[in-house]
């Protein structure tokens, strides 16, 4: 654990588009995974829904063409900063669960492994949450909907909806590459599978539903 992080939107003007957007994903995770915890920490949802807000805007354009805008930079530092604040507060959910152990098995950039598994993981929770009807966990999911969509009336479940279409959507314009150029095979599935787990997610993966996903993103 850094003693001190040093935050500094100028600092990142010249990072390459491939790590602006893994590290983007990465801190979208981060704040996605906290916010809907099992252990979601409520006294800090209101910087974590602006922080989601701020990424929403940020990401894209910032990966997209925009890389030297400094008020982009901003929001996605300040996006970043609030990730890590949430998770040590909250703590995190599966794509993490997975991300972990799969970048100790096999040179995968974390920010790439996130980024990849985010929206197959959470196709999984929301389906799972749904069919389960665990309306609290669909209420912040829903949060986090309006949060990229705006509110335009619509029950939970129809904004839970919404925020898979909106990573579906990010994930298809970032391109992110498929995980076997990083050495990823098939090989690695079942030591991942067996090392990784749900954290604090609303919904637990069984390693079928894991197995499903590596395929997805291998
Ligand atoms: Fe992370």
């Amino acid at each position: 654990m850094p003693d001190v992080a040093l935050v500094d939107p100028e600092l990142t003007l010249t990072l390459p588009r491939h790590i602006t957007t893994a590290c983007g994903l990465d801190a979208v995770s981060q704040l996605i995974e906290s916010y809907t915890s099992t252990k979601a920490n409520v006294s800090i949802d209101a910087l974590a829904l602006k922080a989601l807000s701020h990424a929403s805007e940020s990401l894209l354009p910032l990966a997209l063409g925009q890389s030297n805008d400094i008020s982009l930079r901003e929001k996605m530092s300040w996006t970043a900063l609030v990730s890590g604040i949430e998770l040590s507060r909250s703590g995190l959910g599966a794509v993490h669960g997975i991300a972990g152990p799969l970048g100790g098995l096999c040179p995968v950039p974390h920010g790439i492994a996130c980024g990849k598994l985010l929206f197959p993981v959470m196709s999984f929770v929301i389906k799972k949450i749904i069919e389960e009807k665990n309306t609290a966990a669909q209420k912040r999911f829903a949060d986090i909907g309006k949060v990229f969509t705006g509110n335009a009336g619509g029950d939970d479940v129809f904004y839970c909806r919404q925020f898979l279409e909106v990573l579906d959507k990010w994930t298809r314009m970032l391109k992110l590459p498929q995980l076997s150029r990083f050495g990823m095979t098939a090989l690695h599935m079942g030591k991942i599978i067996e090392l990784s787990d749900s954290k604090n997610s609303p919904a637990i993966l069984s390693p079928e539903e894991m197995k499903i996903i590596l395929e997805v993103v291998r």
